[in-house]
């Protein structure tokens, strides 16, 4: 059997939005019986939260959906631009913060957007939901549900 195709999601404090699209695309694939073809993982672009699990009220909207949250926190190492094949961002400062690490054009190359996977949401961030309200909570789950989907189907379309 070929490696797994190895997948990173980058948020700033990896502890919102890039651990639960790393859950997300890992449940996703498993439903769909292709949990041996990838691997996924996240990390931060800052290092503010190492070590922790991913913020409660993150955890608790996943549980709500049947999604459980295992990872904790890690800042992204420039050593991920070779361990990875894709590397995805959810706005584009913490893109721009991982592009600003490496000059290699490979590194770039495999390094974007999420939304970029989402027709119609090219270019669009997914916004952060640290400071807000539970709504923020569900909106940021349902756009990374779709989000993930949207990956997982073009990652098999484009083997
Ligand atoms: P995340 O959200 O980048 O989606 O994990 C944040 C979590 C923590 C902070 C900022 C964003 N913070 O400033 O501590």
């Amino acid at each position: 059997m070929s490696s797994p195709t190895r997948i990173l999601f980058v948020c700033l404090g990896n502890i919102c939005r890039s651990p639960l699209a790393e859950a997300l695309f890992i449940h996703h694939s498993e439903k769909n019986g292709l949990s041996g073809r990838f691997e996924a993982d996240s990390a931060g672009t800052s290092n503010y939260h190492e070590g922790e699990k991913a913020d409660s009220r993150t955890r608790k909207n996943a549980i709500s959906h049947g999604i459980e949250i295992t990872h904790r926190s890690r800042p992204f190492s420039v050593s991920d631009f070779e361990y990875f094949d894709l590397i995805l961002a959810m706005d584009s400062q913490n893109l721009s913060d991982i592009l600003a690490l490496s000059t290699d054009p490979d590194h770039h190359q495999k390094t974007s957007l999420l939304l970029d996977f989402l027709p119609g949401s090219e270019g669009k961030p997914v916004p952060d939901p640290w400071y807000g309200g539970e709504e923020g909570f569900e909106q940021v789950y349902n756009l990374l549900d779709l989000a993930t989907r949207k990956l997982l189907e073009h990652l098999l379309r484009n083997r």
